[in-house]
């Protein structure tokens, strides 16, 4: 698949060197932030963009940016303004706003349109639009896209689900202005139903997981090794040069070394520690419990960022019980980046443990190398690493936690126990890289102590286990007789 996907991605793109490539002419509804950034790349790209928005002034004006957006006025303008079978990109929030969108253009549409949602809708709900539009005659794809707007501008990475033939019919417009990564584009269909939308839960998780890792090491060195934000950021922007080198590192570096205007002082000092959540986190933790999946860094984070919401209550309870004890603790930085790289091969294993999971579950085929090699480049997890990682998936490793090429990056299990052990030592939180590290270790202990569990199952229900010199045969203990 890999072979044939680069192949694919160095016919495109020698087409369109050789400006073969035929231009689309797509239907783009919703042109907030992300729609009209998304239309000016696909000008930009070449292809021709007819907007709609409920707010007609606003798709007039977007329409503005570039000689292809063309904004023709009502909903009815709008579709008959495109080349039939039409294809229409909705990038409007999801849940009831979508369905609104997907009603009113099904009125109007004629069998055979396609209509792609890029929002981030729950997968679920994507797999019943699929349905429902199938049933209406209509195709439908649902797309996660990642990179924020400025993403949508220049390069995002897009994740496609939904009908394969349909997806045919937009790959080469939406890959034209997707990022690519070394001439791949970052820009693929993976799956059928809702797929695509579960591949971005799932990346939305890790991305949690990733956040919250670089938060505990900024906290080690703020409050362990007293180092003041523009320090922090040196820190930070050193772990660049090695397999730490991601988009979110680079940014933290920079967060980490911006002055706030107004102040002058340290942007970072000046922002309130309570994090906000949409909601994919704490999806990608609801989903990987219901597929019995571990999920546990994304876990922590999802519920680090709960408890920061908490502030007064926190506030209240350091009034009575005084802080966790916070003592000096000498950090060093490169120990620290070891840590913070086994703690994230866990987390990625965790998130394409998911992935496999729910492949199997749903029969979805999905392929890990091909999810991993999309993310490389305009996706908001992006960053070296995801190289290294496809290419085990490739070469074919289960998972990354077994894989030969992780071995290096996870022998910093050993820098990973002590950044922990000093971190709940000198009472500060890293809740996240805690959970890497038990996971690490639950995944390597041949003997664990569910034999315990299995016993008391077995003794107030008679569920039942299985005997070490009996494998494959549900016995009970002599508890009752
Ligand atoms: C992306 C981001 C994007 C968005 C998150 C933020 O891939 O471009 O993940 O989708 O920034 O949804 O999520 P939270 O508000 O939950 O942090």
């Amino acid at each position: 698949v890999f072979r044939c996907i680069t192949k694919r991605a160095r016919q495109a793109q020698q087409r369109r060197i050789e400006g073969k490539t035929a231009m689309a002419h797509l239907g783009l509804v919703g042109v907030g932030v992300m729609g009209s950034a998304l239309a000016q790349n696909l000008a930009e790209k070449g292809h021709k963009v007819s907007l709609y928005d409920r707010d007609l002034e606003r798709a007039a004006k977007a329409a503005e940016a570039a000689e292809a957006l063309l904004a023709p006025g009502d909903v009815k303008a709008f579709v008959a303004s495109l080349p039939r079978p039409r294809a229409i990109l909705v990038l409007v929030p999801s849940g009831k706003p979508l369905d609104a969108v997907i009603d009113t253009l099904s009125l109007l549409l004629e069998p055979g349109d396609l209509i792609a949602d890029l929002g981030n809708s729950f997968y679920q709900e994507t797999e019943a639009r699929v349905t429902a539009c199938e049933a209406r005659g209509l195709v439908y794809l649902g797309m996660g896209i990642s990179g924020g707007a400025e993403g949508a501008r220049h390069g995002p990475a897009i994740m496609a689900g939904g009908s394969q033939t349909a997806w045919a019919r937009v790959r080469q417009p939406l890959q034209d202005a997707a990022a690519s990564y070394q001439g791949d584009p970052c820009c693929d269909w993976y799956g059928p139903g809702g797929a695509g939308h579960f591949i971005k839960m799932m990346h939305n998780g890790i991305e949690y997981a990733d956040m919250q890792m670089i938060a505990e090491a900024y906290g080690i060195l703020r409050d362990g090794a007293g180092l003041k934000a523009a320090a922090i950021g040196d820190v930070f922007a050193g772990w660049m040069d090695g397999p730490l080198n991601s988009y979110l590192v680079e940014i933290a570096a920079e967060v980490c070394r911006t002055k706030d205007p107004a102040t002058g002082s340290a942007m970072l000092d000046i922002i309130l520690d309570t994090a906000g959540q949409k909601g994919t986190g704490r999806w990608s933790v609801i989903e990987a419990l219901h597929l019995g999946a571990p999920v546990s860094t994304m876990a922590a984070a999802v519920e680090a960022r709960n408890v920061s919401a908490q502030k007064p209550a926190r506030q209240a309870m350091e009034q009575t019980w005084g802080p966790p004890k916070i003592t000096p603790l000498a950090v060093d930085a490169a120990a620290l980046g070891q840590a913070l790289l086994a703690a994230k091969i866990i987390a990625y294993d965790q998130g394409f443990g998911v992935l496999r999971r729910a492949s199997e579950t749903f029969d979805w085929a999905l392929d890990l190398g091909a999810i991993a090699r999309g993310w490389r480049a305009g996706c908001i997890i992006r960053s070296v690493l995801l190289d290294e990682i496809s290419e085990a998936f490739d070469k074919g490793s289960p998972d990354l936690m077994s894989a030969p090429a992780m071995r290096p990056h996870l022998n910093g299990h050993v820098a990973l126990r002590r950044t922990v052990g000093d971190a709940l030592g000198h009472g500060l939180q890293a809740p996240a890289l805690f959970a890497a590290l038990a996971a690490f270790d639950g995944a390597r202990t041949g003997l664990g102590t569910a034999n315990m569990i299995q016993g008391l199952r077995d003794r107030f229900g008679a569920h039942g286990f299985e005997r070490t010199d009996a494998p494959g045969k549900k016995v009970n203990g002599p508890w009752h007789s």
